[in-house]
């Protein structure tokens, strides 16, 4: 990082270590709504916890992740479930051996923070979680921090204003950190961690769903077709040569 300011100051250009455009990832462990995301074009990334894992019911999680890896291309993240270092690191290993794309998920504690740091020395990324405060961001040294919105709503405070106070200090400096938003509940959420210039959000299928669904889309497009029917006949066009004829579709 520190080479990275160095050159910038030297050149004079900014140097911008993130990707140019938002992510979207999906919150969830299902296998079908992946499948579902995927075909969609949106989904660029997986997020999991041990909640939503234990909602598949009886699987086995490191199986569950590789069959989520075959679906996506983008980083899949497996949270650690130990609450000491040491276990953090053995979880961490194990579930970073499953395939390349995947992103060890460690609590923002003091153990997690130690194995978040001795992780990444390893060359394995790590998505530091459960954060509701820019102070437990500053200086987390991962690859993805997760501010948790939703969650932060439910208890009277702003949940977008901690992503954008995050954003706010992460642009201070040359931090390589991604802030991955979370716990999102409606789009609303997901254009508002856009605006703050959030690098992801992560969100359940249905807001995914939400996210493209609009009234108006539905009521135009009914309407168009309405109109269609009522006046116009379509057959099959032959032997068009687009270079040599003019077809006029008013005739
Ligand atoms: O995966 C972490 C986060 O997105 C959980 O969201 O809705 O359970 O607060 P939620």
């Amino acid at each position: 990082m520190i080479a990275a300011a160095e050159q910038s100051a030297k050149t004079g250009e900014s140097v911008n270590t993130k990707e140019s455009l938002m992510k979207f990832f999906l919150d969830t462990a299902n296998l079908n709504e992946i499948r579902e995301g995927v075909s969609l074009g949106l989904v660029d990334g997986i997020t999991t916890n041990p909640s939503l894992v234990a909602k598949e019911g009886g699987i086995d999680f490191k199986q569950h992740v590789a069959a989520i890896c075959e679906l996506v291309a983008g980083d899949v993240s497996a949270e650690v479930t130990s609450l000491e270092t040491e276990g953090m690191l053995r979880e961490g290993r194990e579930y970073a051996a499953i395939t390349p794309n995947v992103v060890v998920k460690c609590p923002l504690t003091t153990d997690g923070l130690r194995a978040t740091r001795q992780l990444t020395s390893e060359g394995i990324r790590v998505k530091v979680t459960l954060c509701f405060s820019p102070a437990q961001a500053a200086k987390a040294g991962a690859a993805y921090i997760s501010p948790f919105i939703g969650r932060l709503d439910d208890i009277g405070q702003n949940g977008l204003e901690l992503v954008r106070d995050i954003v706010e200090i992460y642009n201070n400096y040359t931090w390589k950190t991604e802030v991955l938003a979370a716990s999102i509940r409606h789009p609303i959420h997901v254009i508002e961690t856009a605006r703050a210039g959030a690098d992801v959000a992560t969100m359940p299928f249905k807001v995914m769903q939400q996210l493209i669904k609009h009234p108006l889309t539905d009521k135009g497009l009914d309407q168009f077709l309405a109109d269609w029917r009522k006046s116009v006949s379509s057959k099959p066009v032959q032997n068009v040569n687009p270079l040599k004829e003019v077809v006029n579709v008013r005739q």
